[in-house]
């Protein structure tokens, strides 16, 4: 067995400590513990933790240790994250990077050094295995300077960095022998840090807006009541962020507060947490109102317009505007159980004349030639003039007309 010696890549990373690292440092993958012993001698350094699968490595750091009176350094042997405890400011990663291709494997029968040089059959593998889990060990603002090589795949590092929601900057390139090595500063942004340190994971992009970004992760429920369960229980969630480059102030905030108000009259996904600048409620699987149109019973088409025309009341009676109920295309979703589910409540404003349902009904006299090809007839006069009665003073008489005209 034996360790990774000191070798180009070392080296490239290696220069640029001085200027990244501070605080609590995790060098994954110490090796001969040349990153770390670097680190340590900074006096912006408080401790360095240096990691690595190879006990070997470990026995040998801390025998150095030992040796030279070396202090503040923790090895410990650990399979990536495994064993590693708390955050740190700074993550050293010289990782294991080469595509393991057979003739590359009978070049070497040692295990160690197979270690230190074999990413997987691809060469990203360990990387993808890093960046799944390394957001949760960095604290808030934290660095990481992670470097691979030609060799690895450049796209597909760069794709796994992206996905995982860190951003990269190219700090040096270097090319040698047969491959360039690269060296990226990579970060993440304040709010996702602080969603996957308040547990949720498996964060993955799902769309975005002109004012927001929304994101999808799972969430242990033990974690948003007090629990005594030891078994993890996952929630899927979905998460709203301020679109970075959007003008509009607040919208955030607006959902949050309808969101929870509306919650308590049954109306909207469940709010789980909200904080500055995001909010958390559950994930509604289902499909888009017009999509699922197409494919449902004329029975179960009344009864989910009811129900939509229903919510639209009550939020006429609390006097609130939704303000896109005369185009819900994307905001209701239906369930497996048939149960519209308003979503997106940050354009909502407080009004003394809402209009959700005679905006909706004006919707449904725009496709009431598709709803009268699934049987579901509505005579768009009768629309026109009901709504007319309904408006004038939110008349309950004329509100169940307009349900019965759907029956
Ligand atoms: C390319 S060497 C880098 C060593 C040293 N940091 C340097 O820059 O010279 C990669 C190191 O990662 C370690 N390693 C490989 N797989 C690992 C894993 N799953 N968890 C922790 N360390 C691992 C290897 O044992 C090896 O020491």
């Amino acid at each position: 067995m034996s360790l990774y010696p000191p070798a180009e890549d070392s080296y490239l990373i290696q220069k640029h400590i001085p200027e990244f690292a501070q605080g609590r440092v995790l060098d994954m993958g110490t090796g001969s513990g040349i990153l770390t012993l670097s680190a340590i001698r900074l006096s912006q350094v408080r401790e360095v933790v240096a990691a690595d699968k190879n006990p070997e490595a470990i026995t040998a750091l801390k025998k150095k240790i030992k040796e030279e009176h070396l202090r503040k350094i923790t090895p410990i042997e650990s399979d990536l994250f495994s064993a590693i405890q708390g955050s740190f400011e700074v993550i050293l990663c010289n990782p294991p990077y080469l595509p393991q291709d057979e003739e590359m494997s009978k070049l070497s029968t040692d295990h160690s050094t197979n270690l230190s040089l074999y990413g997987g059959k691809k060469g990203w593998e360990f990387t993808e295995k890093f960046f799944h889990e390394a957001g949760k060990f960095l604290f808030p603002g934290g660095k990481i300077l992670y470097l691979f090589s030609s060799l690895t795949n450049k796209k597909k590092v760069e794709e796994i960095i992206t996905r995982h929601l860190f951003t990269f900057r190219e700090l040096e390139r270097k090319k040698i022998a047969f491959e360039e090595l690269y060296l990226y500063l990579v970060e993440k942004p304040l709010i996702l840090q602080e969603l996957e340190r308040k547990g949720i994971e498996d964060l993955c992009y799902l769309a975005q807006g002109k004012r927001g970004q929304v994101f999808t992760g799972v969430i242990d429920q033990n974690r948003l009541v007090k629990s005594h369960i030891s078994k993890k229980l996952y929630l899927k969630v979905c998460i709203k962020i301020k679109h970075p480059e959007s003008q509009a102030e607040e919208r955030i905030e607006n959902e949050t507060k309808w969101l929870q108000l509306l919650n308590k009259s049954g109306i909207g996904p469940r709010y789980l947490f909200s904080g500055k600048g995001y909010l958390a409620y559950q994930y509604v699987e289902g499909t888009p109102l017009m999509q699922w149109i197409t494919t449902a019973e004329k029975k179960e088409i009344i009864l989910v317009l009811q129900e939509i025309l229903k919510q639209c009341s009550i939020l006429d009676q609390r006097g609130i505007n939704k303000e896109e109920m005369h185009h819900p295309i994307k905001h209701i979703l239906i369930d497996k159980d048939n149960f519209p589910w308003m979503i997106d409540f940050e354009r909502c404003t407080e009004t003394e004349k809402p209009k959700n349902v005679t905006q909706f009904l004006e919707f449904l006299r725009r496709i009431s030639p598709e709803l009268e090809k699934k049987g579901v007839k509505i005579v768009p006069q009768d629309l026109t003039i009901l709504a007319q009665k309904y408006k004038k003073e939110h008349d309950p008489e004329a509100f169940r007309a307009i349900v019965a005209l759907l029956s």
